[in-house]
């Protein structure tokens, strides 16, 4: 028999009673270990688990007994879905006590407490990321592979958004948003964006300015070592309809998801709608395709997570590191201190840490 990933999960709120229904249906993985302040939550995790089939699962309710879960010797990995305050601390802890680790978005609030993450993966080899989902958007997944072909020519400028009209909901973002002064959820717009220019393999982000409008829509602009432009918006406060804007602008050809799919190819190709989407999916590569049809075979609610999710335990259990570096998670969560000294400091230039110490060349 296939060895089985072993999870940890931390936080059961919204996402974590998610994560536990999406991880039924995933290959080589099961959770053997839950905790949550609430003993209402975790009562209600254990009943779904219990449903899945799963009877001996070690339950650590309480505001510190996430703790004995990260010592737990039946868990090989710790997988965080509180509040974003708690994640950086917590995945530090479950790495030095010898676990893997994925996190939830964004891994971390604070440059110091980004650094804190590398220093910690580095000194101890444990391997850790963050579930940054869109970056398995399939539409994102087929345009990754043009880019490989070169259809795109240089990519000169990425956009990248979370654009959510969260108005009438009290719900997960909106708690520590009131206080932030500049984009406090970049990870979703920005991870795509930088897989698509490079980052971290032959270029890296230098430095950004930031904006923020009333209502905290939030303009953000990156600019990299190579000279090019990332823009990264945050608005879940006006009417705007859902965005994640994925555009990106190369010197052959241009591609947007948001508002309406768009391919546009020198000489070739201009597409919209269904059509530039059935195109984009046409370019998956083997495991993309194979993944799609068995995410669609098993009926499951989000794609992306499925390959998200099937894509972790597959490299951890293979002994690989995960698609999405420490670096990685790192870079594109720091953009949340960072944007916010910038508007603070009426928009100046703020420069972006280096967090590969140069290994990005
Ligand atoms: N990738 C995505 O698309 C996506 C979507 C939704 C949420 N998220 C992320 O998931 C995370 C959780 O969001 P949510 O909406 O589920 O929030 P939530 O408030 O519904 O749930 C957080 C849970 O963490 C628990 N918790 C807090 N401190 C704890 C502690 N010390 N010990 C044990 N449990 C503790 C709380 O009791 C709560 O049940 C956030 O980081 C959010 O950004 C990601």
């Amino acid at each position: 028999m296939e060895q089985k990933l072993r999870i940890g999960l931390i936080g059961l709120g919204q996402r974590g009673m998610a994560t536990l229904r999406r991880y039924a249906v995933v290959d080589n993985a099961e959770i053997t270990a839950i905790a949550d302040l609430s003993a209402d939550n975790t009562e209600r995790a254990l009943v779904t688990l219990k449903q899945q089939g799963h009877d001996s699962i070690s339950v650590y309710q309480g505001e510190s007994r996430w703790r004995n879960l990260c010592k737990d010797g039946n868990v090989d990995i710790v997988y965080i879905c509180t509040d974003w305050a708690s994640h950086a601390r917590m995945a530090i802890f479950a790495m030095n006590n010898g676990k893997d680790v994925a996190i939830e978005v964004p891994a971390a609030m604070t440059v110091d407490e980004c650094w804190a993450l590398v220093d910690t993966t580095e000194q101890t080899g444990r391997r850790c990321t963050m579930l940054e989902n869109c970056c398995y958007d399939t539409f994102h997944l087929g345009i990754m592979e043009m880019k490989r072909k070169g259809m795109f020519g240089d990519i000169c400028h990425c956009e990248g958004a979370y654009i959510h009209d969260l108005r009438s909901d009290n719900g997960w973002v909106s708690y520590t948003v009131a206080d932030h002064a500049g984009n406090p959820y970049p990870t979703h717009g920005l991870g795509p964006a930088c897989q698509l220019l490079d980052i971290h393999h032959g270029d890296r982000l230098e430095s950004l300015v930031s904006m923020s409008a009333p209502n905290k829509v939030n303009n953000t602009l990156i600019k990299t070592a190579l000279g090019r432009t990332i823009l990264i918006q945050f608005d879940e406060r006006t009417p705007r309809p859902y965005s994640r804007l994925q555009t990106l602008c190369g010197t052959k050809g241009y591609a947007q998801k948001y508002p309406l799919p768009t391919i546009q190819i020198d000489g070739q190709t201009t597409l919209s709608g269904a059509e530039a989407e059935a195109y984009v999916h046409n370019q998956h590569n083997d495991d993309t395709r194979a993944l799609v049809k068995r995410g669609n075979e098993l009926g499951v609610e989000n794609l992306m997570n499925y390959i998200m999710d099937y894509r972790l335990v597959h490299n951890l259990i293979k002994g690989k590191q995960p698609d999405i570096s420490i670096y990685d998670a790192a870079l594109w969560s720091c953009i949340t201190e960072l944007s916010a000294r910038s508007v603070i400091l009426g928009s100046k230039p703020v420069d972006i840490p280096d967090f590969t110490c140069g290994r990005w060349k």
